[in-house]
């Protein structure tokens, strides 16, 4: 028999994909996070004939790096997540990472490890949208979907699968509060799909080039994170809150825009008093698909097409660099 000399490391950091319900029957009631990334692991191997072929290569390590509701992730996590994540793809048995995490904040995270872990190794995220213990528990099949693309996925690059589709880190968004099928990579489509044990991935899909921004090693002690809020343009929107988030000292700003990331008048005055006072402004769009195409109509800067939830974390890490550098 052939030496099983490659690893999968699974970390654990909570969701649904470890909650429990009072019973088999209850799907939308739950506490996430009860149950430990060695059991997850351990009911992969409870479904069907056995795993894919490709996985019998790899021995399985699992690690619980944290035990939350995602609704709850923070930046000390965020910042142990992608210190462990480092460690582990530096060892070089080490052939590729799966992560569980829950399904809300999920795309934030996947991003962001995205733009702070440099190895040449896939990284898979996966969660769930019914608790562990429903009777159509979703969770084993997604962590044995996932699993089996961390094997077979080539070179870098940060994924999440979920309901038998991959998508990239950079499009990938939760678009559905309840259906199991809840994530969506908009214009972009998904990057393949993975149905009976068979991984296919999509030709026509074009993976963003990787552009790492910062190293886990450099990220400093969450607390002195920079403070970035998220405000969305509607009508009537009101530049007070702009106002009063300044005198509290914000150091960051993203507009979820209109349409083409417009910002009505009086909004976007009270926004520029906050870029003359040293507040970083960014725009997005609050349409949940496509991204702002930047005109010289916009007073403040678009980054990569981004949703608004991940362009908080690019000036995030943007402001965080600058930090360091100083
Ligand atoms: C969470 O995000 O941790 C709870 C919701 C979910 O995983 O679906």
């Amino acid at each position: 028999m052939q030496a099983k000399n490659q690893k999968i490391v699974v970390l654990g950091t909570g969701g649904t994909i470890a909650g429990e319900s009072s019973s088999a029957s209850e799907g939308l009631n739950y506490t996430a996070a009860q149950r430990g990334i060695e059991v997850l692991v351990q009911a992969v191997a409870e479904i069907g004939q056995g795993l894919p072929t490709a996985l019998t290569a790899f021995q399985f390590e699992s690690e619980q790096v944290a035990q939350i509701d995602s609704k709850d992730m923070n930046f000390a996590t965020w910042r142990h997540l992608a210190q462990r994540c480092h460690a582990w793809l530096n060892q070089d048995d080490v052939a590729a990472l799966v992560i569980t995490h829950g399904t809300d904040t999920l795309e934030e995270t996947a991003y962001f490890l995205s733009k702070v872990l440099s190895a040449d190794k896939p990284i898979v995220l996966t969660c769930a949208m019914r608790p562990a213990n429903f009777k159509d528990a979703d969770g084993p099949q997604n962590l044995r979907d996932a699993l089996h693309v961390a094997a077979v996925a080539k070179g870098a690059g940060v994924w999440m699968v979920a309901a038998g589709e991959i998508h990239h880190s950079q499009h990938v968004q939760k678009v559905h509060p309840t259906r199991v099928n809840a994530f969506d990579s908009g214009e972009a489509g998904v990057a393949g799909t993975v149905q009976s044990d068979v991984v296919v991935w999509r030709n026509a899909f074009k993976p963003v080039p990787k552009q790492v921004v910062l190293s886990p090693s450099d990220l400093p002690e969450a607390s002195t994170w920079p403070w970035i809020e998220v405000l969305m343009n509607h009508v009537q929107a009101n530049a007070k809150v702009v106002d009063l988030l300044v005198q509290a000292g914000v150091n960051g700003l993203v507009v979820a825009g209109t349409g083409n990331g417009s910002i009505s008048t009086a909004f976007k005055e009270g926004l520029m008093r906050a870029q003359s006072a040293g507040v970083d402004v960014r725009v997005a769009s609050r349409c949940n698909q496509g991204p702002v195409i930047a005109t010289e109509t916009h007073a403040f800067r678009v980054l990569e097409g981004l949703s608004p939830v991940k362009t908080r974390v690019a000036l995030l890490l943007d402001l965080l660099s600058r930090l360091i550098k100083h």
